[in-house]
């Protein structure tokens, strides 16, 4: 098996009573608290089948861990997109996948005034002002859930609250006292042109206190498009002490293939195009002020989901990202039936490597009014994506080690990387036993008393062929020190993003 397989799984039900799974090894005591995880649960609707990976309806997954023991439960969100579906026996467009029944007329009227069916938040879930907890995707919703049976307790549409911001992403940056910064889009912007909005969510008592996070919403600063005909899409930034980083990519959402879209009911997913040559545009805001460098920022055509992290050193601000090669990179490589057989796994259209771009502050525009920033990458032989730092500790400074999610060969593993010295490698592959298994991201969860930054275990949740389980890592080495056993009757699906709510910080959300 070289795809995902029958790992790639639609459920049917939730498994809303937490079911007690069976530890093997020892997971250390101060593992205490819950991993969140959330994706594309559910696939199939009667003789309906959602098209590409990202279009799966949203399932919530929850492993609580105290004193050893781990409990597992997960949720399909009842978000309107689930329940219409159900009701209407029919899929609403999603992504990469249409209505087939749709006429123009509804077609142009969705596009405009996106329909309440555009809640279908599966890509990540994350704690706000340390007690409240949100399902993420890229639409105008968020949904805020309940942390003790996973329902939705408010959707939150981002357009009635922040004046100019149509849409947001699934991977806000989070302060320590659970202040998110985040962004989206206003396609008709100022002069008519789309604008990258940027905005923060102020946490503290303020927003512990407050119904939903737009209450707390800060705009900080907006960005015209460089592309007169369309905009850059955006699944992540990166934020330092001072400046938040965003690229302008090679794959652009063009306002002539999105109105051909709408005409010829074609996916969303095909009104994105991948410029080949199109240089990346690096923009710098002072997160502080909001103020816009003005300086003209360019490195090298390439496209990226995940941001890993990025901090200043000296004169120059040192990026590091999960990229794509952009002659290769086309989101449509990512549907449903490539995923599942596997067909495109170890080539380079799935390839993504950690690379590195260095960017010089004070260095002088050329003839072109550009400062050209060099991109290297900082392992070529490492296929690298879903990366994870310890986050609470690193993000926006110095660090070293990144983990990430090898689903681009077979066996499929956790890796590790000293980005410092990139010889420093570490994996652990799954599979081994003879059972197809897929790991999910990693997530770095730190020791009370730590003695260095990976000083701690990652928590993998896998899905296999046998049962699904719950494995515990050491995240110096990454050997397997506790395994989760989750009984067979009881399925989880694939997760895309998550987070460890540990009992200490998040004693609400637990
Ligand atoms: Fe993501």
């Amino acid at each position: 098996m070289s795809g995902y397989g029958s790992l790639l799984r639609s459920l049917s039900k939730s498994t809303d009573k937490p079911v007690r799974a069976i530890v093997k090894g020892e997971i250390p005591k101060w593992v205490n608290g819950s991993l969140y995880r959330n994706g594309p649960g559910r696939f199939e609707f009667g003789n309906n089948r959602y098209e590409h990976l990202f279009d799966g309806q949203a399932c919530v997954h929850k492993f609580t861990v105290q004193n050893g023991e781990v409990f597992y439960s997960n949720k399909l969100l009842e978000t309107k997109s689930y329940q219409k579906t159900i009701e209407n026996n029919k899929l609403f467009p999603n992504f990469g996948t249409t209505d087939k029944g749709s006429n123009i007329y509804k077609r142009f009227k969705n596009f405009f005034f996106p329909p309440e069916t555009s809640d279908n938040v599966n890509v990540n879930i994350l704690p706000y002002a340390q007690d409240h907890l949100y399902a993420l995707t890229e639409t105008h919703l968020m949904c805020k859930l309940d942390p003790k049976n996973l329902s939705i307790n408010h959707t939150v549409n981002i357009k009635e609250h922040v004046g100019s911001i149509k849409s947001t992403i699934a991977h806000p940056h989070i302060e320590r006292d659970g202040t998110w910064i985040t962004m989206g889009v206003n396609p008709r912007g100022e002069n008519g042109g789309a604008h990258y909005e940027f905005v923060r969510f102020k946490g503290g008592d303020s927003g512990r206190k407050s119904k939903h996070i737009c209450e707390q919403a800060q705009v900080i600063a907006s960005i015209p498009s460089s592309n007169k005909n369309g905009f850059s899409y955006f699944h992540s930034f990166a934020v330092t002490e001072n400046y938040i980083v965003f690229l302008e990519q090679c794959l652009q959402i063009d306002f002539k293939s999105l109105i051909e879209s709408l005409i010829k009911n074609k996916p969303r997913s095909s009104a994105l195009i991948s410029y080949k040559d199109m240089p990346t545009r690096i923009h710098l805001i002072n997160k502080h002020n909001g103020n816009i460098l003005k300086k003209k920022f360019v490195t090298d055509p390439q496209f990226t989901f995940h941001y890993i992290n990025a901090y200043e050193k000296d004169d120059q601000i040192l990026l590091d990202l999960s990229s794509y090669d952009s002659k290769y990179f086309n989101v449509e490589n990512f549907s449903y039936e490539n995923m599942k057989s596997g067909k495109l796994m170890e080539t380079n259209m799935l390839k993504a490597l950690a690379r590195r771009v260095r960017i010089p502050l004070t260095k002088p525009e050329n003839e072109k009014g550009e400062v050209y920033c060099e991109i290297k990458d900082i392992n070529s032989d490492l296929p690298f994506e879903l990366p994870v730092i310890n986050y609470w500790k690193n993000n926006g400074l110095f660090y070293k080690y990144v983990y990430g999610t090898n689903h681009y060969k077979n066996p499929f593993s956790i890796i590790k990387m000293n980005v410092e010295d990139p010889r420093e490698v570490y994996e652990f592959k799954y599979g081994q036993d003879g059972f197809h298994a897929l790991p999910s991201e990693p997530i770095f969860v730190e020791t009370h008393h730590p003695k260095s930054e990976d000083d701690g275990v990652l928590l993998v949740m896998v899905l296999c062929e046998k049962n699904d389980y719950l494995s515990v890592l050491d995240a110096k080495n990454l050997n397997e020190i506790a395994r989760a056993d989750i009984p067979e009757e009881v399925r989880g699906a694939f997760t895309f993003h998550g987070f460890f709510a540990d009992q200490k910080n998040f004693q609400n959300i637990v």
